[in-house]
């Protein structure tokens, strides 16, 4: 467990703890010792237990994130309180007058106040600062397959390191909606596990050859033919697009969503995908960077064997962007203070890859409800199968970005509720208190244009 991923605070509050109890034990000791008629066998493994037990208790709190760390630290109070609790039992049946020396006061005294210092920072949106990302140059004489699929994974999840409670997401944002790893299902999007060995059975499936559209045919949202790979925008097109193979397959899934959408992840009967087009904004990656990201489905499955990547390492030609695709260096993860206007503090988010929101160019996401919330917000809390603890339409919209689980609302089109767990639950890291306040205004007066 690395130690940014857990809180100092909580960490130096149960040593303190354990210090604490170590304390009781010496004192109890030193009192049985100085008068006559006092069981020190069985005082002595009372308090000897009791500093065993949060001698425990501290181990194991290093082993916890952050986020289990606040869960956990209701245990070692309870335990502190209960040492407390004995040692005023022993005084009193002792009949110790000079009970606690000023030393011991002063340190519960410290620690209570450590504890209300520890959980009002806890409860307070985390604040990150992070240094800003440098730009790279990308030499591409230097590329290896290794180091161009890396970027694909960088351009995917980003160079932050995974901090707890906060998943790291990169430019092409992918694991908002998708998981990667054999078994994790977050719900309506499909997992990418294996997607390199579809991409080549796909092609050969009825349902590719005619559903939504058939092959040869122009989608409605992107213009683009659907299975003729020299009919894909000239910019993104490979050298020799002739006949149609497994990585066609997966540029079309990442340029043309809706030209094969998976059985039972789209919308309206499966005919429309609710993934954003990735080489229009707001994701926007240009042919060096999808590319990178194809490259990287490829040869992610098979770590360290690149065999299965079709796509050829770019050349001088080919006008590496230099920027954003750098292996080594670290970026910030993602975080809004509240100074930015509210449509890039949105953006920023991520909010219009799933949300529709009145006010905001672009934000035409399907994946959640659309963002009418002037009318939804009031309209929820008043749901019998509400359950959550908000009064008013604003605490409604808090709610449900901090909490999204808390209520989830049901799918009038579909008619099934929209999926649990979608939404990302962490975006109280990604948030200063200001910006909070400032989104909770603005999407609790979202309501339909017109
Ligand atoms: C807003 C949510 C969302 C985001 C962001 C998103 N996707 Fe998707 N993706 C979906 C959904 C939903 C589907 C299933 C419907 C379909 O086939 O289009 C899908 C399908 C796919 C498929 C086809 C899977 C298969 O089994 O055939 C691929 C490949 C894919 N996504 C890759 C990506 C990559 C790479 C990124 C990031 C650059 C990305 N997606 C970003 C929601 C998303
Ligand atoms: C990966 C997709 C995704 C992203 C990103 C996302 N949401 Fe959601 N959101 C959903 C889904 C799905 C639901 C419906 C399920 C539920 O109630 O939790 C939802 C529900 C909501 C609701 C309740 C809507 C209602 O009418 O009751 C609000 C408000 C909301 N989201 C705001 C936001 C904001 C603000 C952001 C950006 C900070 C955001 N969402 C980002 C998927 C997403």
């Amino acid at each position: 467990m690395l130690p940014e991923q857990q809180d100092i605070l909580w960490t130096f509050v149960t040593i303190i703890f354990t210090l604490f109890s170590l304390f009781a034990f010496i004192n109890v000791i030193q009192h049985c010792r100085e008068r006559e008629g006092t069981n020190t066998v069985v005082w002595g493994t009372v308090f000897g237990t009791g500093f065993i037990i949060n001698l425990l208790l501290t181990n194991h709190m290093f082993e916890l994130t952050q986020q289990q760390q606040l869960g956990f630290i209701s245990w070692q109070v309870l335990a502190v309180f209960l040492t407390l609790l004995t040692w005023g039992v022993f005084f009193k049946s002792e009949n110790i007058e000079n009970q606690s020396p000023p030393l011991i006061r002063a340190a519960f005294f410290y620690s209570t106040i450590s504890i209300l210092l520890a959980g009002y920072t806890n409860w307070l949106p985390q604040q990150r600062s992070d240094p800003p990302p440098k730009a790279v140059a990308v030499n591409v004489d230097d590329l290896t397959m290794e180091s161009y699929t890396e970027m694909g994974r960088v351009i995917v999840f980003g160079s932050a390191p995974p901090v707890a409670g906060q998943k790291s997401i990169g430019k092409g944002q992918c694991p908002l909606c998708h998981t990667f790893d054999p078994g994790d299902n977050i719900g309506r999007c499909p997992n990418l596990f294996g997607v390199e060995e579809r991409s080549h059975t796909r092609i050969k499936e009825d349902r590719y050859l005619n559903e939504p559209i058939k092959i040869g045919e122009a989608d409605g949202a992107t213009g683009i033919v659907k299975g003729v790979p020299d009919q894909i925008p000239e910019e993104y097109r490979r050298a020799d697009a002739s006949e149609l193979t497994g990585e066609d397959y997966l540029r079309e899934s990442l340029m043309c969503p809706s030209c094969y959408v998976v059985k039972g992840y789209g919308k309206a009967g499966d005919t429309k995908s609710p993934m954003p087009v990735i080489s229009k904004p707001p994701i926007s990656l240009g042919k060096f960077e999808l590319n990178a990201v194809i490259a990287w489905l490829q040869s992610k499955d098979t770590p360290g064997e690149f065999a299965s990547v079709t796509i050829p390492l770019p050349t001088a030609e080919d006008n590496a962007p230099v920027a954003d695709a750098g292996g080594e260096e670290v970026e910030p993860p993602t975080f809004v203070t509240g100074t930015e206007p509210i449509d890039v503090m949105i953006n920023t988010l991520g909010c219009p890859l799933c949300h529709t929101i009145p006010g905001i160019e672009g934000a035409v996401g399907e994946l959640g409800p659309k963002l009418h919330e002037k009318i939804n917000a009031p309209n929820r809390i008043k749901d019998p199968n509400y359950k959550g603890k908000a009064r008013t339409g604003r605490d409604y919209v808090k709610e449900s970005i901090l909490n999204p689980n808390a209520y989830i609302v049901f799918n009038e089109e579909a008619g099934e509720p929209f999926p649990e767990g979608v939404m990302p639950q962490d975006f109280a890291n990604k948030l200063s208190v200001n910006a909070l306040d400032k989104l909770v205004d603005f999407i609790s007066n979202t309501q339909p244009e017109g």
